[in-house]
């Protein structure tokens, strides 16, 4: 595939970076940029593990492309307490012990931050439906939904 030069801003810093034609941001952000906070679950966008914003919106890196994150501003997890204060997200997701093993945390957490910033006072079926791509095989729902609330209040 052809490859071209685009520049990519990933929690702020501004990369010029080589790709080829479809490659995964996935694959830029963790194994180029070594921005590992959004996780490799599926690669086909059905876990969610990888979710950050693409200019504030929630998306899947695996399965949007290097090039269609040109000139877009990227944050993964790792951009969420930039200023060395913890999200309040992330906060009520300490504050409920959300996390069993914790690989898919970091996408629940960036798809709570964009459902709390379009919607900032989510019913439980806001949250519901908000959260129900974004799979746990630990089962986190019901602390994932308290957290959420906490954070939301
Ligand atoms: Fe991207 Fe599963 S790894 S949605």
């Amino acid at each position: 595939a052809p490859s071209s030069i685009v520049p990519v801003t990933v929690n702020g810093t501004t990369t010029d970076v080589e790709t080829q034609e479809g490659a995964p941001a996935l694959y830029l952000m963790r194994d180029v940029l070594g921005v590992t906070g959004p996780k490799y679950g599926c690669g086909v966008g059905v876990c969610g593990a990888c979710t950050s914003h693409k200019d504030g919106e929630a998306f899947r890196p695996c399965v949007t492309s290097v090039g269609d994150c040109a000139g877009s501003d990227i944050t993964t997890i790792e951009g969420l307490a930039a200023e060395g204060e913890l999200h309040p997200v992330q906060q009520a997701w300490i504050d409920e012990d959300v996390a069993q093993c914790g690989f898919c945390q970091p996408g629940q957490i960036m798809t709570a931050v964009a459902l709390i910033a379009a919607n900032p006072d989510p019913s439980d079926a806001d949250i519901d439906a908000a959260m129900s791509d974004n799979v746990c095989r630990c089962g986190t729902y019901p602390r994932i939904r308290k957290a959420i609330k906490r954070a939301a209040a």
